[in-house]
């Protein structure tokens, strides 16, 4: 029996008890501590064994689940999401890398099956989600610590609860955490559609603010402005548009941007800065484009702009738990009062995870790729 490396890893901190069972013919090293399952091995999971091109490195494969502990939660798991983070961490590009072989998946949401003798928070048919990440959500069904899961609204729609623990909150906190906006400021930002900029344009706008979001240009631009603007979003420009000089006439409407919020690097946030107020703040939270942040010396000397940085599972080691589940929590007010959706979404089986992977690394898909266990 072949036991998944992210195990170890997993229980170093306390989280995942998983090992897998042998694929056939295949050579699998031999297991020595894997404790043997009393449930059912019907289990499948996306597990990748070497970094490099996730539709090449990543397969299904059958798991067995261990049994489950005093302070274990036995969690079916319901939908998760394929993120620009799950790729980097598969190809070995992520801030935090799991030992391999690994489950894939940072996000998602389960539902409670059993819980062990000393757990307290949940109970069976409670949802959960990933306090943290590294979890292993490309599974059908997995054994996790009570400290690892969060429980969460289960009357959220399936699609806004997978997709809750990363994308919405850090669009929150970096609307609250770097600039003290007040109703009518404005706020701009690049890859606009991406599942962080439609958080950012629907908490903006139950916020009170104003935003200005750009997006790459495509071939059915109307379609994607006019989804964004139903989000929301005050203006919608394409990244050649914020090139123009008549962007200076734009002004003279609109507050300039305290807050720039900045997913891609290079070209475009060198334009959101052009566009900063003075002192205003760009927050880098994203590298899509791959290249790096330049700030032109005349910025930094005349307008004294702050170039900032967010990563969500850094707030996480600096926040208690109690305070990511209140974050959660004023997220799922807003889910209730109809102010914040779920990013448009393609739903796709588990087992077509091939497709998943792909579509997730497409250019102008504007639909996050939803794994369906
Ligand atoms: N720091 C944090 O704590 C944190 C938290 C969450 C997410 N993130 C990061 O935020 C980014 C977005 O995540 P997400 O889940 O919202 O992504 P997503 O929903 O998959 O959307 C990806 C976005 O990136 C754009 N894009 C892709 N390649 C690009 C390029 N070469 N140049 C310009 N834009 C490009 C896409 O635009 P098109 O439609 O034009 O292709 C789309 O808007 C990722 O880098 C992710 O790692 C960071």
């Amino acid at each position: 029996m072949w036991v998944c490396g992210s195990r170890y890893w997993a229980r170093a901190r306390g989280l995942l008890r998983l090992c897998l069972l042998p694929a056939s013919g295949r050579h699998e090293p031999k297991a020595s501590s894997c404790s043997s399952s009393t449930q059912s091995s019907r289990v499948r999971a996306l597990i990748y064994a070497h970094h490099g091109d996730p539709p090449k490195v990543v397969e299904l494969k059958n798991v067995d689940l261990a049994a489950v502990g005093r302070s274990d939660v036995h969690v079916k798991m319901l939908a998760a999401p394929v993120n620009p983070s799950d790729i980097n961490m598969i190809q070995g590009n992520y801030g935090l890398l799991p030992k391999l072989p690994a489950v894939g998946g940072n996000e998602g949401v389960g539902q409670v099956i059993a819980v062990g003798s000393s757990v307290t928070r949940m109970k069976p048919g409670d949802w959960v989600i990933p306090a943290n990440a590294g979890l292993g959500t490309w599974q059908t069904e997995a054994v996790f610590s009570e400290e690892s899961l969060i429980e969460i609204p289960s009357d959220i729609p399936l699609q806004s609860a997978a997709t809750l623990g990363v994308n919405p909150c850090t669009a929150y906190r970096m609307l609250m955490d770097f600039e003290q906006l007040r109703p009518g400021d404005s706020v701009i930002q690049n890859a606009s559609n991406s599942g962080v900029g439609q958080a950012v344009i629907q908490i903006a706008a139950a916020l009170g603010l104003r935003t200005i979001n750009v997006v790459r240009d495509r071939p059915d631009i109307q379609r994607l402005s006019d989804r964004l603007k139903n989000l929301g979003a005050e203006h919608v420009v394409t990244e050649e548009e914020l090139r123009k000089p008549e962007m200076k006439n734009f002004w003279k409407n609109m507050p300039q941007p305290q807050l720039a919020l900045n997913c891609v690097g290079g070209k475009s946030s060198t334009e959101l800065l052009r566009h900063l107020a003075p002192r205003g703040t760009m927050v880098t939270y994203g590298g899509m484009a791959k290249q790096p942040v330049t700030a032109s010396v005349s910025l930094l000397i005349f307008k004294d702009i702050k170039l900032r940085g967010f990563w969500l599972s850094q707030w996480k080691k600096d926040h208690s738990p109690d305070h990511f589940k209140e974050l959660i929590l004023t997220l799922c007010d807003l889910i209730h009062q109809g102010r914040l959706m779920a990013p448009a979404c393609s739903e796709v089986p588990l087992q077509d995870y091939q497709h998943a992977l792909e579509a997730s690394v497409k250019p102008f898909v504007s639909s996050k790729q939803i794994l369906i266990m």
